[in-house]
């Protein structure tokens, strides 16, 4: 069973053998949060409160299975909104309690890498993952189902952040992501040329404020609610060209032939183009989850705690989540 409460998504899953998803159920907070332009934390975590038991039972009941023959209880420890994550992983400790069952704390961002386990066909180690999401930018070199190496990272905003503030900017809804990408379709996003910011070239550092303080600049500057379709179309093309060059250059760099994208920011169709265009000119096989497991979900906790508990990683009753994790890097 996996559970997830680290942002506006409560969510559960059973997954047997740490990749045949059985069931994954999904409660959005979007609709909450959209009036406010991002995530409201005190609501986050009212609506997981009032969400989360009946999520469970509903991934349990979907699975066609019973709770005695769930073997193990997986949830976000972390990094994540505090009062969001506690809801979550409270519920999991007693849960796992009275199952008398382990409960393993799984880190969100192991989650995310583990969302390409979930599809039929999936990497064999090491692969290259960009890992692209809301709260995080960065590119791992990934060894193990437990091992994974940090290869670059963002100096400033989350790619998904960038997405999420240029909506607001524009008065577009949350999260921006979903929006930039649908008015993205009837703009030019050649009209527009936004910056590259590629940071020294040689490494898998990014930065996606600069970018955001453009297009700011821009819309301060011109009548930009005439153009709102090709403004989000550069945009959308900056950022998604930024991310296909590092993933790319980061992969052949440790001479690796498999490439994987993942996280919210994974669901958008441009950069999944790109990347894939880039990968056949590289000739590096690629693997990008299907939509359902690129933006939050619990089967991609409950694959990385499986793996977790059969590396004896189990938490106890007094273990505590926590907010922040700047990096995901195990020896
Ligand atoms: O992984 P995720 O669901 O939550 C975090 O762990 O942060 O990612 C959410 C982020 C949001 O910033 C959202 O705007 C972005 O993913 N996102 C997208 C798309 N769908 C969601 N960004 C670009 N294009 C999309 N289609
Ligand atoms: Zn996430």
């Amino acid at each position: 069973m996996g559970i997830e409460t680290s942002c506006d998504e409560t969510a559960a899953a059973v997954v047997s053998g740490g990749s045949i998803v059985r069931s994954s159920v999904v409660a959005s907070q979007a609709a909450v949060h959209h009036p406010y332009g991002g995530v409201v934390p005190e609501l986050a975590s009212r609506k997981h409160l009032e969400a989360i038991s009946q999520v469970v039972f509903e991934a349990i009941d979907r699975s066609g299975m019973q709770s005695s023959q769930i073997d193990a209880v997986a949830v976000t420890q972390g990094p994540g909104l505090i009062g969001a994550l506690l809801v979550g992983f409270s519920f999991a400790k007693a849960y796992a309690y009275a199952l008398g069952i382990p409960c393993v704390g799984v880190n969100h961002l192991e989650g995310h890498i583990h969302s390409v386990f979930l599809d039929a066909v999936f990497p064999d180690f090491p692969f290259v993952a960009l890992l692209v999401s809301g709260g995080h930018t960065g590119i791992y070199h990934v060894t193990s189902h437990t091992g994974c190496e940090l290869m670059g990272q963002t100096r400033d905003d989350a790619a998904g952040e960038a997405f999420d503030k240029v909506a607001k900017m524009l008065g577009l809804g949350y999260p921006g992501g979903v929006e930039i990408e649908a008015i993205s379709r009837t703009g030019n996003p050649l009209r527009i040329q936004f910056p590259r910011p590629y940071l020294d070239k040689a490494d898998s550092d990014f930065s996606f404020s600069g970018l955001k303080s453009a297009v700011r600049r821009y819309v301060e500057t011109h009548d930009f609610k005439e153009n709102i379709p090709d403004i989000v179309a550069g945009f959308q093309e900056a950022v998604a060209d930024v991310l296909t060059f590092k993933l790319t250059q980061a992969a052949l760099s440790r001479q690796c032939g498999r490439i994987a994208v993942v996280g919210g920011v994974a669901a958008n169709s441009r950069l999944r183009e790109k990347v894939m265009a880039s990968a056949a000119e590289k000739e590096l096989s690629v693997f990008i989850p299907s939509l359902a497991f690129c933006g939050d979900n619990a089967a991609m906790i409950a694959a990385a705690g499986y793996h977790n508990l059969r590396a004896g990683h189990v938490c106890s009753l007094t273990d505590d989540v926590y907010s922040k994790v700047m990096t995901l890097q195990h020896p």
